[in-house]
């Protein structure tokens, strides 16, 4: 069967918006501060949806980033902006780029949702010329013993591929990255439950509408791991 991608939602866009994580810009700001990027930088937005932070980077600083999406629908509403960005449509797990030819790479709520972490943190790895920045940001379990029974739902969300907070450290250093920031911000992720509730009555019904008849054991598994929301940002050094 077909994995459901909730993104793809009407009922996810309009809740949402253009950027489709929580947290909006603010995240994306941090990440500018600490890595200094400048416009003759290449950057990459690895799962870059409907192409918000590109043309956020590019209002902002100039930047001609580079985005990649396996959400044809996506991509196609980023096109449709008539932006001119540089969209392929693609998957973390095979990155179709040369070795060392990204100054930066940006995940923002999406390495949770690839089904091999490990093969797309070496592909960044491959792809980053050395001493660049992986900024990441996305959701964490707070308890990754629990993390099993959601794993379990054939439902395509950022709350499907849960890690541990030090367990996705680890796999960042096994693969040649040094950590240089690591922040805590799980109050965005209740924000957005907060404003979820309040339009939709429950996380119930929201799921539902996203993604389909396995919403509730999904949902009662997810609680249990006590989802939060990280920022974490790493530099290439081997
Ligand atoms: C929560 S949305 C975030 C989109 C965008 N980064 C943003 O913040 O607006 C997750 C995105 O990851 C994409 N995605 C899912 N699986 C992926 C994969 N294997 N490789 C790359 N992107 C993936 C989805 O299509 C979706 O656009």
């Amino acid at each position: 069967m077909q994995k459901k991608c909730a993104y793809e939602s009407p009922e996810m866009i309009k809740l949402l918006g253009t950027t489709l994580r929580p947290g909006g810009f603010e995240l994306t700001d941090r990440g500018i501060e600490v890595c200094q990027w400048r416009s003759d930088q290449v950057i990459l937005d690895l799962g870059c949806g409907q192409g918000a932070t590109m043309r956020y980077l590019n209002k902002k600083l100039g930047i001609r980033s580079v985005g990649i999406d396996p959400s044809e629908k996506l991509i196609q509403v980023a096109r449709e902006t008539g932006d001119d960005g540089d969209y392929h449509i693609g998957s973390g797990e095979m990155l179709p780029f040369d070795d060392d030819s990204f100054d930066g790479v940006i995940s923002e709520c999406t390495l949770s949702l690839m089904d091999e972490l490990g093969t797309v943190l070496s592909g960044v790895h491959r792809i980053l010329k050395s001493g660049g920045y992986f900024f990441i940001t996305d959701v964490y379990a707070r308890k990754p013993e629990l993390v099993v029974e959601v794993k379990k739902d054939n439902f395509r969300s950022c709350m499907r591929g849960l890690y541990g907070l030090e367990d996705i450290k680890q796999q960042l250093v096994k693969n040649g990255f040094e950590v240089v920031k690591s922040e805590d911000h799980s109050e965005r992720l209740s924000q957005l439950m907060v404003k979820i509730i309040f339009e939709y009555g429950s996380m119930g019904i929201f799921w539902q509408k996203t993604g389909g008849a396995c919403a509730a054991h999904f949902q009662e598994a997810l609680k249990k791991c006590k989802p939060g929301y990280y920022m974490l940002i790493v530099r290439k050094v081997v």
